[in-house]
């Protein structure tokens, strides 16, 4: 080559492009705009150099560049699972919070492994989060949409959407463990789901490094058997024959015992990333406690059927059951809850916890038939709504029909006049009738209103507690606990954390 200082000049932008790229520079700029960031300058340079130099530098201009290469792929392709963004310098603009926030929820904070941002993707057991920015400012009245963005970050529990379960993490605590500033970046990145950026600063519901401690001292020390805990859940109680995790298979020919049907479940890979161990134990003893939305079986009744399915979403007005046909093919139907019949309540308690949210009572003195939503519950008095209008009505206020079968298997139905322990009056289409309890053959059964009830049940066995031994439980338990996605998954098997972070890398 005829001019050794081009040649010279080449290398050493290279070089300082290089240094620019390994250490994040901000992009050169060209008329005030960041058009070119450094690596596609030093890919520019390198390529001049591995032309312009023979030999040694020819082989460390390759060198550099596949090094590039390697850096530049894995930006291209982030690894979601534990992407995470340095907020160090953030500036504090709409644009860099959101896109940061947008790396956490995708990353760090885990929030797509439940939530969906595709108002067309099937109902899962979280709420799509598509358009949150929007309907944040909706869901609790008098609360603004950032407001409700901070408590249902940091304070989920406070607020249940409709038809969903109690089981979004806080996402400040362990394993989450998102700081004030990258949760900060999240609620950005919601508000942008069809609504305004708000980077007005606030003060955090919950203290965080406060808290923290508290947290830390908190997770017990699993005395279980991991191994075992596995064998457990794959051939002991047979978990797996409804449950994948991943890189487990279920034995060939393994079968259920007598009357459990396997059911769609949901995967266990990640479990303990997602919830505490005191919700999984819970799960297993108490599956009916707390049910995965999209999961839960309901029988309901309309029009004199009974459908028996699995609740794949609600809203207001609708249910969404799939149901299995005699065949065993499934279909998804819709059932408006307006159209589920009435079915006799025999007493008027834990109306809520038994899936009722429609009644109709007739009152006692005034002989009047009330009916509307059920709003609220107490020991004394229950509140429906009707249109626009409450009602709150006291239980003993209420008129209760009784049903007697007498021997010759007449049918007797009739408002309770009075009952003592000989004797049960009651008014039969206007008459009293008095009837002797010695002539009674069955009932009397009483009823105080009728209902329509969604009442939904887990499909998980419910006999865990009897067939797991207290050690058995310790040991699934342990199990259970390594289930959080790869590298740790990875670290109770045994390995150290560096092995295990090179597997996941490789
Ligand atoms: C283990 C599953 C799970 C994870 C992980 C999770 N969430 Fe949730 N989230 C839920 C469920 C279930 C609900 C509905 C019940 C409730 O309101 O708490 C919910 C509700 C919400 C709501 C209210 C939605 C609405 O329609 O009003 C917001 C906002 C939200 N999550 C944000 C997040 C963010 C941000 C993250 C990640 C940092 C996250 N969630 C992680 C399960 C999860
Ligand atoms: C017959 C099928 C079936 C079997 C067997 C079964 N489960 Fe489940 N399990 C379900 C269904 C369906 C759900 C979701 C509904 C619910 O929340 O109860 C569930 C929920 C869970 C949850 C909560 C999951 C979450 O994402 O929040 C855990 C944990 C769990 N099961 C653990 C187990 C363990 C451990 C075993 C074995 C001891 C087991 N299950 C056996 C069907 C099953």
């Amino acid at each position: 080559m005829q001019k050794p200082h081009i040649r010279i000049a080449t290398l050493i932008l290279m070089i300082v492009s290089f240094i620019a790229y390994v250490a994040k520079f901000p992009a050169f700029p060209i008329a005030s705009e960041n058009l070119l960031p450094w690596s596609v300058w030093f890919f520019i340079l390198a390529l001049a150099n591995i032309i312009l130099w023979q030999s040694v530098i020819k082989l460390l201009s390759f060198s550099l560049m596949v090094i590039w290469f390697y850096a530049f792929a894995a930006s291209v392709v982030p690894d979601t699972s534990t992407a995470t963004v340095d907020l160090s310098s953030i500036e504090r603009t709409p644009e860099a919070f959101v896109e940061a926030g947008e790396i956490i929820f995708n990353g760090k904070g885990k929030c797509n492994t439940c939530h969906t941002l595709d108002p067309s993707a099937p109902k899962g057991r979280c709420p799509d989060l598509s358009v949150i920015g929007s309907q944040a400012g909706t869901r609790k009245p008098g609360v603004s949409a950032k407001d409700y963005l901070i408590e249902s970050t940091y304070e989920p529990h406070k607020f249940l959407v409709t038809g969903y379960g109690n089981i979004m993490p806080p996402v400040w605590k362990p394993p989450i463990s998102l700081s004030e500033l990258e949760i900060e970046t999240v609620i950005a990145f919601l508000q942008n789901q069809g609504g305004d950026v708000d980077l007005t600063p606030f003060d955090p519901p919950v203290d965080i490094e406060s808290a923290a401690d508290v947290v830390e001292e908190l997770p017990p020390l699993l005395s279980g058997d991991v191994e075992r805990g596995k064998r457990v859940f794959v051939d002991g109680a047979k978990c797996i024959a409804c449950h994948a995790v991943a890189g487990v298979e279920q034995p060939a020919g393994q079968t259920l015992d007598d009357g459990v049907e396997v059911v769609a479940a949901p995967d266990l890979s990640e479990i303990a990333a997602l919830n505490s161990l005191r919700y999984i134990e819970e799960s297993i003893l108490l599956p009916n406690a707390l049910i995965v939305s999209g999961y839960g079986s309901v029988t309901v009744k309309t029009g004199g059927a009974s459908i028996q399915g699995t609740l794949v979403s609600q809203d207001n007005e609708n249910i969404t059951l799939r149901v299995k046909d005699a065949a065993g093919v499934e279909t998804e139907q819709q059932i408006r809850l307006s159209e589920l019949d009435p079915e006799p309540i025999e007493a008027l308690t834990d109306l809520n916890a038994n899936g009722y949210f429609w009644i109709q009572a007739a009152l006692a003195d005034t002989g009047e038939t009330i009916s509307g939503d059920l709003l609220e519950e107490d020991e004394e008095n229950i509140t429906l709504q009707d249109g626009g209008e409450t009602l709150t009505v006291s239980k003993s206020k209420v008129k209760v029909q009784a049903t007697i079968i007498d021997f010759d298997e007449n049918v007797i139905v009739g408002e309770l006049v009075a009952e003592n322990e000989d004797e049960i009056t009651l008014n039969v289409d206007g008459e009293e009738q008095t009837i002797d309890k010695f002539d009674i053959d069955e009932g009397p059964t009483y009823s105080r209103a009728f209902g329509k009830r969604l009442y939904v049940t887990s499909p998980m066995p419910n006999n865990f507690p009897l067939l797991l031994s207290v050690g058995d439980m310790s040991d699934l338990l342990a199990y259970l606990s390594t289930l959080t996605g790869t590298v740790e998954a990875a670290v109770a098997e045994g390995e150290s954390q560096d092995e295990a972070v090179e597997e996941t890398a490789e």
